[in-house]
C-alpha cells in the first residue's frame, strides 16, 4: 500500500478534453479523509472521467490530483491502483475464474500464500454477506446482486484505504438496490474507508453520502452536506435535483416533535466542570444538556469544557424550539443562526434534540 490512510484527496483545476469536447472542466474538489463523497449529475456530466483521474485511469490535460498532499503522478501507477479499490457497474469479474479466484486475484499478484488467501477470501465473503460455499462457483452462476457483492469483495481484498465506486448498484432492480445500499451502509461503517461514490440516484446520494458533489457539463456546480444543498442550493438545477421544494412541503406538515431525538441520554445535573467531564467519561459522550431542577441551563461540549475555567464559561445558549414548531421554520431558524442543532423544550424542560442534517436525511 502506498498509504495506510487517506487524510485528503485534492483535485486542483482538473480538466480533461476529448478533441474539442471538454469532459471535465477545471474542477477543484477536496475529499476529506474518512468521508463518503458522492459525485452526482446527469449522464455525460463527467463523473466517471473525474473519478478516474484519481487512480490515473484518466490523465488530466490540465490540473493536478493530490493524495495526502502528494501528486498522484509521483506514484508508481501499479502501486497506486493496488492502493485504491475500484468498483464499477459492469463488475468486470473474470468469467472463467471462480469467485474465490476472482476475489484473490490481487492477493496472488502481491504474492500472498494460499492459506492467507483462503482466510481473507472467507473474511470477505462474510463481510459482503455471501455464503462461503460460493467461493467455488463461477460468476455466471450468481445473480446480478451476488456478482456485485463479489466485485466489492475483490475491491476490498488488499484492504485499500480508498475506494472509488462508479454506480456500483446502478444495474440492479430497485428492491435489490435498496438491500445492497443497506448492506453497504453497514460495511462502510464497519470499515471506515474514504470513498468516492458516483451515482445517478439522489436518494442513494442522501442515504450513503456524507457530502454530495454535483456535476453538470463537466463542471462542479456545488459540493456540500445534504442539508446545505437543500437549504442553500447554488441554482435551480441543484434545487430540482435535491428536490428542495418537495422536502420543504414535508417539512411544513411535520413538527419538531415528530423527528427530534430523545434528550434523556444527554441530560446532566452538575455544578462543576469536573463533574460534567466525569459524567462524559462514564457515559462516553462529548455533548451534554445541563439542567437545574429539571429546567434547561444550557449545552456543553467536551471541547468547550476542556477550554473553559468555569462551568459558566463552557455553557452555550442553544436555540430553543417548541415541540409544535414546524420543521420548515425550525430549519430556517437553525440555518439563519448558523446552528446545526436546536433543543426542543416544553416550558423550561428539555424534551428533545433536533439535528438539521438528521432531519433532512430522514425526509428523503
Ligand atoms: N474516451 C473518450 N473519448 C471521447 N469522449 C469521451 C471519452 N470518455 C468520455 N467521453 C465523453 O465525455 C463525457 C463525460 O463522460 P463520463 O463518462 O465522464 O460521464 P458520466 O457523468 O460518467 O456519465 P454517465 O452517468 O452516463 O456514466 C461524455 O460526453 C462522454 O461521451
Ligand atoms: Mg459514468
Amino acid at each position: 500500500m502506498l498509504f495506510n490512510r487517506i487524510d485528503s484527496i485534492e483535485l486542483r483545476g482538473v480538466t480533461k478534453r476529448y478533441g474539442d469536447f471538454v469532459a471535465v472542466d477545471h474542477v477543484d474538489l477536496e475529499v476529506i479523509g474518512g468521508e463518503l463523497l458522492i459525485l452526482i449529475g446527469p449522464s455525460g456530466s463527467g463523473k466517471t472521467t473525474l473519478l478516474r483521474t484519481i487512480n490515473r485511469l484518466v490523465e488530466p490535460d490540465e490540473g493536478e490530483v493530490f493524495i495526502n498532499g502528494r501528486n498522484v503522478r509521483e506514484f508508481d501507477v501499479v502501486k497506486l491502483r493496488r492502493s485504491i479499490g475500484y468498483v464499477i457497474q459492469q463488475i468486470g469479474l473474470f468469467p472463467h475464474m471462480t469467485v474465490k479466484e476472482n476475489i484473490a486475484l490481487l492477493m496472488r499478484l502481491e504474492g500472498w500464500d494460499e492459506e492467507e488467501m483462503e482466510k481473507r477470501v472467507e473474511e470477505l465473503l462474510d463481510l459482503v454477506a455471501l455464503p462461503r460455499e460460493f467461493a467455488e462457483r463461477y460468476p455466471h452462476h450468481l445473480s446480478g446482486g451476488q456478482q456485485q457483492r463479489v466485485g466489492l469483495a475483490r475491491a476490498l481484498a488488499l484492504n485499500p484505504p480508498l475506494l472509488l465506486m462508479d454506480e456500483p448498484f446502478g444495474a440492479l432492480d430497485p428492491i435489490l438496490r435498496r438491500q445492497l445500499q443497506e448492506e453497504f451502509a453497514r460495511i462502510k461503517a464497519a470499515l471506515g474507508r474514504t470513498i468516492v461514490f458516483v451515482t445517478h440516484d439522489i436518494e442513494e446520494a442522501f442515504k450513503l453520502g456524507d457530502r454530495i458533489a454535483i456535476m453538470r457539463d463537466g463542471k462542479l456546480i456545488q459540493v456540500g452536506y445534504p442539508d446545505e444543498l437543500v437549504l442553500n442550493p447554488a441554482d435551480e438545477f441543484v434545487a430540482k435535483l435535491v428536490n428542495a421544494d418537495k422536502k420543504f412541503k414535508h417539512l411544513d406538515t411535520l413538527k419538531a416533535r415528530d423527528i427530534m431525538i430523545d434528550v434523556e441520554p444527554y441530560l446532566v445535573e452538575a455544578e462543576s466542570v469536573e463533574a460534567v467531564l466525569e459524567w462524559m467519561r462514564e457515559n462516553d459522550r462529548e455533548f451534554a444538556v445541563l439542567t437545574k431542577n429539571g429546567a434547561l441551563v444550557g449545552t456543553v461540549t467536551l471541547s468547550s469544557l476542556l477550554k473553559a475555567g468555569t462551568l459558566e464559561e463552557a455553557i452555550d445558549e442553544p436555540l430553543r424550539l417548541s415541540p409544535d414548531d414546524s420543521l420548515a421554520s425550525a430549519l430556517s431558524e437553525m440555518k439563519a443562526k448558523g446552528e446545526f442543532m436546536a433543543l426542543v423544550v416544553e416550558g423550561e424542560r428539555p424534551v428533545g434534540v433536533l439535528l438539521a442534517s438528521e432531519v433532512l436525511l430522514r425526509l428523503v
